[in-house]
């Protein structure tokens, strides 16, 4: 069997090739953040509920005319920045984003062309908060198959352009215009279980294969599930349709993503134990020998119920949310910066990723750094 394949599949077996390892880091989130009670200024909701419920405080969004490639572009930069190489070393961009600039192309190439590094493939991934789990599987595989060297890691989203308001302007500063109208704050409200969920932001890993055997990323179990799609997804903007888009998927509010917020909570709450027991017990790794859980943000209550299921104890699961919210693809890859950054991650350390998100797809990680 080929390294990669063992390190993989092959139950219990650490491979001696090793793995893909973070050799920099760099993240970004837009603007000014908006706090909880900035976002009830267009819809009913309160700062109470919110931070109850979700352990969300503030989120920032991108601006109009800001796509995630410029948001990306500013992570890379700090990633590459962290790193000490030179852009031209990077010879894979992996871009995970479900919010790209266009419907197509992907936005891992203008990321690329804004690096000044035209020509570097760019391969961009659509797996929603899940983003960076394939993302680690795919680079280790590029890097073990000799296809790259120097892989770009990006996830992030610029979710704001399917946010159910457009009273943009109250949101910042005093709040002190014109309050949103009847039919306008009722459509938000309508939303508001996931209006206050998301925000933007971006977070960038420069990949290389480690040097030390037996480190690196060990391996990835990750699932999907297209049976549970409809969890959460977004209805609009779909090619089964003639046209793909029109102005009546826009009165239906079909640009505005539908969720079973109760299903998916219990969807993480499930799978998300499962399968980090599993990763685990395929690798021979025991929950107390993980230093730290590195777990997708999408609900404070998600992952302290993951955790109370693992019994781990509560400092070894780092949490941003309440600054951040749920930036979906980006999550990962931003809290991954800011534990290095802070030092409250090193080299040696066992680390285990975990997300849930759209499609419905599922997994975890672990990885020596
Ligand atoms: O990355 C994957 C993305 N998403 C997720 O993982 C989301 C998973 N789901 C969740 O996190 C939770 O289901 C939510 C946070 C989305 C919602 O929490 P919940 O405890 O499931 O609330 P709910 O939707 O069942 O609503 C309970 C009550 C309702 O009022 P009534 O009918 O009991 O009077 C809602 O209208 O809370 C109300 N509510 C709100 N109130 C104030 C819902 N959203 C809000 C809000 N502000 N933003």
């Amino acid at each position: 069997l080929p390294c990669y394949g063992a390190r993989s599949f092959r139950e219990g077996d650490l491979c001696n090739m090793p793995g893909i390892t973070i050799v920099g880091s760099g993240s970004f989130a837009p603007g000014t953040p908006v706090t909880n009670d900035q976002l009830s200024r267009v819809m009913d909701t309160d700062d109470a509920w919110i931070q109850k419920r979700t352990g969300i405080k503030q989120r920032h969004f991108a601006a109009e005319g800001q796509g995630i490639s410029d948001l990306a572009f500013e992570a890379a930069k700090r990633a590459i920045d962290n790193a000490r190489i030179d852009p031209k070393e990077i010879d894979y961009i992996v871009m995970g984003t479900m919010t790209p600039d266009f419907v197509f192309p992907g936005s891992g190439g203008l990321l690329g062309a804004k690096l000044g590094i035209p020509g570097v493939p760019a391969l961009d991934i659509r797996q929603q908060c899940v983003a960076m789990p394939f993302a680690f599987q795919v680079a280790d595989g590029l890097v073990a198959s000799g296809a790259a060297k120097t892989v770009l890691v990006i996830g992030g989203e610029a979710h704001a352009g399917f946010m159910p308001w457009e009273d943009w302007d109250l949101l910042y500063g005093d709040g002190s215009g014109p309050p949103p109208s009847e039919k306008a704050k009722e459509r938000a409200t309508r939303h508001r279980a996931l209006a206050i969920l998301f925000g933007d932001g971006a977070g960038a890993l420069v990949m290389r294969k480690h040097e030390v055997p037996g480190h690196g990323l060990i391996g990835c179990e990750i699932h999907s599930d297209g049976n549970l799609a409809k969890q959460i997804y977004i209805e609009g903007g779909g090619f089964r349709r003639r046209p793909y888009w029109s102005p009546t998927m826009f009165e239906r509010e079909e640009h505005i993503p539908a969720m079973q917020g109760k299903e998916l909570f219990k969807s993480a709450v499930t799978k998300l134990p499962e399968v980090v027991r599993s990763i685990c017990k395929k690798h021979g790794v025991a929950l107390s020998d993980v230093d730290t859980f590195v777990a997708h943000q999408a609900n404070d209550r998600i992952n302290e119920a993951v955790r109370e299921t693992l019994g781990i104890p509560k400092e070894k699961v780092p949490s941003n949310i309440a600054r951040y919210g749920n930036t979906s693809g980006g999550t990962i890859a931003i809290l991954m910066d800011e534990l290095l950054r802070e030092k409250r991650v090193k080299k040696g350390d066992l680390l285990c990723f975990l997300a849930l998100g759209a499609g419905l797809h599922w997994g975890a990680a672990l990885m020596r750094l």
